[in-house]
Parts: C-alpha cells; sequence; structure tokens
C-alpha cells in the first residue's frame, strides 16, 4: 500500500530559497515516488496566529499555491488544497488538544522563539500550532513529512499525539518521520541564523532577478579569500553551501582549496553563484506567468484539492469521534 506524505507552508508571503531547497524540494521528490500519495496544502490557519492583515491573506494563499504549481508540485500526482478549506483539522485538533499538556506547548523552542518576536500576541492560537499542524498531518494518515529542521520540534509533538490516542483509543495513527533533503537547513545571506522571510536581507526570493540575486548575495559578509581551514560559519560558510546545492559538490570543493592556497576571489564566486541560481530559478519564474495568466486553472487546482483532501480527512474524523466515545 502507498504511503502518505503530507506537507504545507504557511501563507505569509512569496516563497524564498529556504522554502524552496528546505521543503518545497522534499515535496517535489516524494511527488514522483510511486510508493507515496502527497498531500501539500497552504496552512493559512497558521498564518493566523500571529500578527496578520485580513486583507491579503485570501492573495497570500493563492500565491503559494501557485508557487507551488511553478516549482512543479502537479495537481494530477499530488492532492493541492488551502487548509482552511477542510474544517475537519480544526476538529481534530480540538479532540488532539486532549491529549497534550500546556506546560509541554510552552516550552517548545518555535513557541518560545514567537513570543519573543510577538510579546504583545501570545494568542491560545499560538499555543495551538504544534496541535493544529499534527491534526493537519494525522488526518491524513501521512507518516512522512518534509519539512526543514526547524519543524522537527513540532513532528516530535506529532508522535507523541499519534502514540497517545493510539494507546487510549485503538486507533492506528502512524508516527511522522520529517523527510529530509539536502537543504534542510538553509543558512542567512547576513551569515547568522537561518533564511527566514521575518530577517530582511537574509533570503532570496524565487521570483528575484538576476540583478536583485546579485545584490543580495553581494551584501553576504566575506573574509580575506584564505586561511588555514574553511571557516564553517558566516557568510562564507553560507557562500559555499550555496555553491554545493546549485553548482555541485565538485565547485565547492575547487573553492576550498582555493581558500587553503591561493585565495578565492569573493566577487567571481558570487557572480557565478547568481549566474546559477538564476538558471535554476528562470523556468519557475516563467511558468508562474502562465498560470497567472490562468485564474481558472488555479481555481479549478483549488476546489478539486479540496474535494479530495476532505474525503480522506472526514473518514479519520469520523474514525477519532467514534474511538473517542463521540460517535452516534
Ligand atoms: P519562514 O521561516 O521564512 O517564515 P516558514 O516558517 O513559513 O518560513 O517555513 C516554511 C517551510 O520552509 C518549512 O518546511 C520550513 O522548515 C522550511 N524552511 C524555512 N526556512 C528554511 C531554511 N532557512 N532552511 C531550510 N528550510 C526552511
Ligand atoms: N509549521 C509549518 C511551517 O512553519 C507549516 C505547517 C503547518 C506544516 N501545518 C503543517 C508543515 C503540516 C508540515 C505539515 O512551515
Amino acid at each position: 500500500m502507498q504511503k502518505r506524505v503530507l506537507s504545507g507552508i504557511r501563507a505569509t508571503g512569496r516563497l524564498h530559497l529556504g522554502n524552496y531547497l528546505g521543503a518545497v524540494k522534499g515535496m517535489l521528490e516524494l511527488q514522483s515516488d510511486p510508493n507515496y500519495e502527497t498531500f501539500y496544502m497552504v496552512a493559512d490557519l497558521h498564518a493566523i496566529t500571529t500578527p496578520y492583515d485580513p486583507k491579503t491573506l485570501a492573495s497570500n494563499t493563492r500565491e503559494v499555491i501557485i508557487d507551488y504549481l511553478a516549482i512543479g508540485i502537479d495537481p494530477e500526482k499530488s492532492t493541492i488544497f488551502i487548509q482552511s478549506q477542510i474544517p475537519e483539522h480544526t476538529e481534530l485538533s480540538y479532540l488532539f488538544s486532549t491529549a497534550v499538556t500546556v506546560a509541554r506547548m510552552q516550552h517548545l523552542p518555535t513557541f518560545k522563539e514567537k513570543v519573543k518576536q510577538h510579546p504583545e500576541n501570545v494568542s491560545m492560537a499560538l499555543l495551538y500550532y504544534p496541535v493544529l499542524m499534527a491534526a493537519d498531518i494525522l488526518i491524513y494518515k501521512a507518516s512522512l513529512v518534509p519539512v526543514g529542521v526547524d519543524q522537527e520540534p513540532h513532528l516530535e509533538v506529532s508522535r507523541e499525539i499519534a502514540g497517545k490516542l493510539n494507546e487510549r483509543f485503538k486507533l492506528d495513527f502512524p508516527e511522522p518521520q520529517r523527510f529530509a533533503t539536502k537543504g534542510e537547513y538553509i543558512p542567512s545571506l547576513v551569515g547568522e541564523g537561518k533564511m527566514s522571510k521575518s530577517v530582511e536581507g537574509s533570503f532570496i526570493n524565487l521570483n528575484d532577478d538576476l540583478e536583485t540575486i546579485k545584490k543580495r548575495l553581494a551584501a553576504a559578509p566575506t573574509d580575506s579569500g584564505q586561511g588555514e581551514s574553511v571557516p564553517s560559519k558566516g557568510g562564507v560558510a553560507t557562500l559555499l553551501k550555496f555553491v554545493e546545492l546549485f553548482q555541485g559538490a565538485g565547485k565547492c570543493a575547487e573553492y576550498e582549496k582555493a581558500y587553503t592556497g591561493d585565495g578565492i576571489r569573493y566577487g567571481d564566486l558570487k557572480n557565478g553563484l547568481a549566474q546559477a541560481i538564476f538558471e535554476e530559478l528562470t523556468p519557475i519564474q516563467e511558468k508562474r506567468k502562465e498560470l497567472e495568466a490562468n485564474p481558472e486553472y488555479v481555481d479549478k487546482v483549488i476546489t478539486e484539492g479540496a474535494q479530495k483532501a476532505r474525503q480522506v480527512a472526514s473518514q479519520t474524523l469520523q474514525e477519532v469521534k467514534t474511538a473517542m466515545g463521540l460517535g452516534r
């Protein structure tokens, strides 16, 4: 039997290289593997757990759907949908919340980080974030979740919930594992922390043109280009990681050798790298233009995706309600 896969990205704007390399590339890989049935959503309900603008939420959600399609997520192979259109997710998350403690949620590093970022907006929804995410995954009984390494604490919660419910109510949830890509952690271009849309200067967007990519890379901090050993942290390490991902391990090894030898010329490195990134993004940007000119097609994908997702979701929800004593 095919195993199920689920992943999602919050509807908070256009995608950047971190999302693409850490999450979407894994989604693509699993979509083309016949052993898996893939479900990919846009997490609009998770987008409202931090301050947001209701006027742009729907368009941001649609942008992520279009980015998925432009990158190659294929509605013939994957079920593509919008989280809030499947109300079963929220209902299941309430049932799941009986199996987790408030203290456990408060101690998650992801929660603590958000509290630091938005101390005025520590809502119940924010505390609930991992519970809803567990419902997103387990409602499809997904055993594999392609996401970046930062999402691991949330998957841990999903596994705990699955285990507890299986034990208490004789259910058969899988304990979902993360599917890691080579880009599971994309560092920030500013040389510290991860690439993230909330840190200005840290990212390259999927829709950036060559000039913009060059400008963003130019701002990455470097050193003299020469030394006894290649730095494992900071701007130089970030640039070499990108060289490895976009130009291959061979090219990366060449630069590493140059670092301990004659030295790296960062101007040349950044130029070649910008070209390579732009080449990978060009077909995605072209496909996006076609999709923007065809809104009916995008609407159809969203409607059909919701229908397919709902069939599976409503079945699981009914099973859980019955097992928990809430059946007819
Ligand atoms: P952001 O941190 O920019 O707000 P999200 O939290 O919306 O991004 O992440 C969406 C998906 O992209 C998740 O699967 C996440 O793990 C992945 N992701 C985000 N940033 C990175 C990164 N720098 N490296 C690897 N994966 C990432
Ligand atoms: N928390 C994920 C993020 O920040 C988004 C998300 C919501 C998700 N529900 C999910 C990812 C279910 C994988 C599976 O990117």
